[in-house]
């Protein structure tokens, strides 16, 4: 085996791949008795907007094989405006909040699942062209399903564009969805298993997105590549390595648009 430092690098990453038996003295927070983190992040007193679950009207295409062979990343996009409906859809597509169980400890039943239904992701959406919104950054309350505003982001844009690992059309999309991650809502229960478990989840939010978006006439491109502090600071988060239980930093992201579905 090649002893640099780049292969021993790929071999301790790649670990984070495997499952592993429980090792006999890690014992989860909730296994411990520990209280459980709180389902979501709740609204910090900003401007609320009030969302939708009547979606009848916004799909255009409900055939589930038409959809899968339809969809691809779609990285070009109308110069036009979602609707407060459409958007609507996708937030309740990729997060939505079915139902929250449980007596003693709660969980919510989303639209994807996630490993023990911890749910560890906030939604949050860099808006630029969308119906009724002022541009800037928003942020899911998905036990509410309402969108809070949280900030206007100066040069816009430009400093998304940048964050985003110079992809202009992530920042010049009508909609910039970045989620975020708080590992511990999923540490709670899985300990030292659950960042693989985390990562697993997260594809399910964007798969639901692609296909959400071709059903509506909407297209999505997923994003793998962004420069973690600057898109963290983008969101007045911190990026530095921390075990904290509030610790949130973002994990993925997907540009969204109205794509032209006639050609
Ligand atoms: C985890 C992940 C990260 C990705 N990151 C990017 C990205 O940063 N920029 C981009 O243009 N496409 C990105 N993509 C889209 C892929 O390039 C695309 O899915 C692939 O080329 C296959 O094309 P298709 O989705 O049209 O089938 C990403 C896809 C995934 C699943």
């Amino acid at each position: 085996m090649k002893e640099n430092m780049k292969s021993k690098r790929i071999m301790e990453l790649r670990e984070i791949m495997k499952a592993y038996p429980k090792l006999v003295e890690d014992y989860s927070d909730q296994h411990n008795g520990l209280a459980q983190p709180p389902l979501a992040i709740p609204n910090k007193g900003n401007k609320i907007i009030e969302l939708t679950k009547d979606f009848k009207h916004i799909i255009k295409n409900n055939d589930f094989l038409t959809l899968l062979n339809q969809r691809t990343s779609k990285r070009r996009y109308l110069n036009e405006a979602l609707s407060l409906e459409e958007l609507s859809f996708l937030l309740w597509a990729t997060q939505g909040v079915k139902q929250v169980i449980g007596r003693k400890n709660h969980a919510t039943l989303r639209t994807v699942p996630s490993a023990g239904a911890r749910h560890p992701f906030e939604t949050y959406l860099l808006v630029n062209q969308v119906e009724g919104l002022e541009q800037g950054l928003y942020h899911y309350l998905a036990l509410e399903h309402k969108l809070e505003f949280i900030k206007s982001i100066e040069n816009q844009i430009d400093r998304v564009t940048e964050a985003f690992g110079g992809q202009a059309f992530f920042g010049n999309a009508p909609v910039g969805f970045v989620w975020t991650v708080l590992p511990y809502r999923t540490e709670w229960r899985y300990s030292t298993e659950a960042q693989k478990y985390c990562l697993l989840d997260a594809g399910h939010l964007c798969q639901n997105l692609y296909l959400a978006c071709e059903a509506i006439g909407c297209g999505t491109c997923a994003i793998g590549a962004y420069e973690q502090n600057l898109a963290d600071d983008l969101l007045g988060l911190d990026s530095s390595p921390s075990s904290e239980n509030d610790n949130e930093f973002i994990v993925y992201a997907a540009s969204v648009g109205k794509v032209d579905t006639e050609n």
